[in-house]
This record gives C-alpha cells, sequence and structure tokens, in this order.
C-alpha cells in the first residue's frame, strides 16, 4: 500500500477532539455504546458485560474500557498516519485484538457499526465544534485501524 497523507491538520482535529471527550468518558462511552446497540441491537450479546441485561450499564468498567480503546487507539493511529503515513501498531498489539474479535463473533461489517456509533458520540460531545472535517480525519484514521485489525483477525482464521 502506497503511503497514506494525513495531514498536521487532521491530527490537530483529532487529538482536540478526543481531549473534549476525554473529559466525561461515563458519559460518551454510554452514549458510544446506545448508539452501536441502536444500530445493531444484535450486537449487544458478543459483550460480556451487556449480554445479560437489558440496558447499557451505567459505570461499567469494561464498557468504559472498550469506548475508551476505539477512541484512544483511533487517535493514536492519527498520529502514526501522519508521522509515519502508515498505521503503527505492534505485531503483538494487532495479535491479540485479532484474536479477542475473533472469539467474540465480531465480523467485519460490525466495524461499520462501531464507526457510525463513533461519529455520532464526536457529534454529540463537540456540539458546535463537530464539522465534516473533523468525521473525516476520525473516519479516516478509524478505517486504517479497522483495516489492521480486519487483515489480522482473517490470518487468524
Ligand atoms: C474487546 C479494541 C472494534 C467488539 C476489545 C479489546 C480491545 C478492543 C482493546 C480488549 C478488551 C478491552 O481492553 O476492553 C477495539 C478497537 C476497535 C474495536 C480498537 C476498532 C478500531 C470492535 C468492534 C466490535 C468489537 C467493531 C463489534 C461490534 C468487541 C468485543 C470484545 C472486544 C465483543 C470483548 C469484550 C468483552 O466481552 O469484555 N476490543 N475494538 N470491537 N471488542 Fe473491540
Amino acid at each position: 500500500m502506497g503511503e497514506i497523507v494525513f495531514t498536521e491538520k487532521q491530527e490537530a482535529l483529532v487529538k482536540e477532539s478526543w481531549e473534549i471527550l476525554k473529559q466525561d468518558i461515563p458519559r460518551y462511552s454510554l452514549h458510544f455504546f446506545s448508539q452501536i446497540l441502536e444500530i445493531a441491537p444484535a450486537a449487544k450479546d458478543m459483550f460480556s458485560f451487556l449480554r445479560d441485561t437489558d440496558e447499557v450499564p451505567h459505570n461499567n468498567p469494561k464498557l468504559k474500557a472498550h469506548a475508551v480503546k476505539v477512541f484512544k487507539m483511533t487517535c493514536e493511529t492519527a498520529i502514526q498516519l501522519r508521522e509515519k503515513g502508515k498505521v503503527a501498531v505492534p505485531d503483538t498489539t494487532l495479535q491479540y485484538l485479532g484474536s479477542v474479535h475473533l472469539k467474540s463473533g465480531v465480523l467485519d461489517p460490525h466495524f461499520e457499526v462501531v464507526k457510525e456509533a463513533l461519529v455520532r458520540t464526536l457529534k454529540e460531545g463537540l456540539g458546535e465544534k463537530y464539522n465534516e472535517e473533523v468525521e473525516g480525519a476520525w473516519s479516516q484514521a478509524y478505517d486504517h485501524l479497522a483495516l489492521a485489525i480486519k487483515a489480522e483477525m482473517k490470518q487468524e482464521n
């Protein structure tokens, strides 16, 4: 794959918006998961912490951890894309991500669901600061990270 062009401006937009969302993890992680379940109700049973409940649990450490991981790793990917023109997640991390998701029954289309939930959460958190440029920067970084995870899942399959 050729070098990816990810600008300083895009990197800054991703970093700035993550700084905003980071200030209220309980709220935004809840919003993120509510969106995932609204878009794909059947995704619920894949998550250990959602399996036995009817509602998205408040202040659940595992739920918060997954939400934070998705946002934080996408932000880190944005930095790598700008600095190196490619995703630079360590192999061991990618292997771990590949196997966790494969074991949990995650399929390729689920990554689109999570991306849409991420975008909606950004909209909610950023308010007036949200725009298409912000969405584009996050989407681009997320897509590259998701591609790397999906490739790893295929290798392990
Ligand atoms: C677990 C990251 C996308 C479903 C995990 C874990 C990480 C992670 C690090 C290990 C547990 C943890 O530390 O919280 C990511 C990243 C993603 C992504 C960076 C995208 C860029 C998805 C998608 C789905 C999904 C698309 C399905 C809708 C799960 C499930 C688990 C998991 C079911 C097991 C959690 C449990 O039951 O406790 N993910 N994930 N993830 N992920 Fe993801």
